[in-house]
């Protein structure tokens, strides 16, 4: 496994991380002995960070984690977030008391006294022009409530307003094969302002993967099923937001480009990983053998330029007409 710097933190993390997302929550039935099996097998192959959320199966997601960690002896910094259980989900709830309320409940299900780091979930627009919000993470910093704090956003506009804020650490965002426009100018900006950048939905849901079918079907209780024209929440979360059919199109066409005994779940990881203001990607794991999958990624080496060129031109033609000015 290989490392990168996380912003300025001084934490060096694993470059291919686990995303807790489906463990708890909204991916089908999961069962929490193998999702305690593949976040055990992440951290022996030696993934050192966890991407959650308070609201990952209500808590669950986190709890597995907090039970896990207590199992482990090894550095395992867990990033979690904020927001979502507001309700209603406004501006205005993003205020001292409720994030510091939520943040309780988080240290309580993790079994910390500190939280490594804390996002804001893909906040309401006005929360990036409200320095109060950020102030009272500040104080919730002081306080020794959290260690470091970042937010997790939509659009790339929403991260460059974020990093304004000198105290935010990480951005993460959706950046994949399927969703490019991050790289133009965000990572640019992350880069100057030494931010780190968590890549997440890296697989397009597992779209990218290369598993999936015309006639694949999902269960009643997986995004993939209740999300698909953004039902619940954004429809770019599901699939990156590409249709489910242009996506197989352009899956095939992307499988001609794998190197030998590369998966097609490794190239879209590799891929990833050929930028360097990305940190991390976190894709999310619910089998150890997924998990071993997804970080053999680490040792391979870098795509050629020319793979990267063909990759960039099913991008264009085939995806970027669907995504690229919407997200
Ligand atoms: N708003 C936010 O802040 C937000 C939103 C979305 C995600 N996230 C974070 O980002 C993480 C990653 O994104 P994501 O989980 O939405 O999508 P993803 O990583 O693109 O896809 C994950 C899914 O792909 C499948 N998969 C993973 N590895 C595989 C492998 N090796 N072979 C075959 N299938 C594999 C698994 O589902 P199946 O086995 O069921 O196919 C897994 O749940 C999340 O877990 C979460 O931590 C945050």
């Amino acid at each position: 496994m290989n490392y990168r710097e996380l912003g300025r933190t001084g934490w060096k993390v694993s470059e291919i991380s686990f995303g807790a997302w489906a463990i708890g929550s909204a991916w089908g039935s999961v069962d929490d002995s193998e999702s305690t099996a593949a976040l055990h097998r992440a951290i022996d192959l030696g993934v050192n960070f966890l991407d959650t959320a308070d609201v990952y199966g209500d808590g669950r997601s986190e709890r597995l984690i907090g039970q896990v960690r207590k199992e482990r002896s090894e550095q395992i910094y867990v990033a979690t977030k904020v927001g979502r259980r507001f309700d209603p989900h406004t501006a205005e709830a993003y205020n001292y008391d409720n994030i510091a309320g939520c943040v309780e409940r988080s240290l309580k299900n993790l079994g910390t006294d500190c939280l490594d780091l804390l996002q804001l979930h893909c906040p309401p627009h006005p929360v990036y022009y409200n320095p109060d919000v950020f102030g009272a993470l500040d104080r919730l910093t002081e306080e020794g409530k959290i260690q470091y704090y970042g937010l997790s956003v939509k659009p790339p506009e929403e991260g460059l307003k974020a990093i304004e804020y000198p105290n935010v650490q990480t951005i993460q965002i959706i950046f994949s094969l399927f969703r490019q426009r991050p790289a133009e100018l965000f990572f640019k900006e992350a880069e100057r302002r030494q931010v780190g950048v968590l890549a997440r939905v890296p697989l397009a849901s597992g779209l990218l993967t290369g598993k999936m079918k015309l006639d694949t079907s999902f269960p009643e209780n997986d995004h993939r099923h209740f999300n698909i024209k953004g039902e619940v929440f954004d429809r770019g979360e599901t699939f990156c937001g590409v249709e489910y059919e242009t996506g197989l199109r352009a899956v095939e066409e992307l499988r001609q480009l794998l190197p030998k005994g590369v998966t097609m779940t490794q190239f879209a990881l590799r891929w990833i990983l050929m930028h360097d203001a990305v940190t991390c990607a976190i894709p999310g794991g619910k089998r150890p053998a997924q998990v071993e999958e997804n970080v053999a990624t680490s040792d391979l080496p870098p795509l050629s330029d020319e793979v990267m060129e063909k990759a960039a031109e099913v991008y264009n033609r085939l995806i970027k007409p669907e995504v690229h000015y919407r997200w």
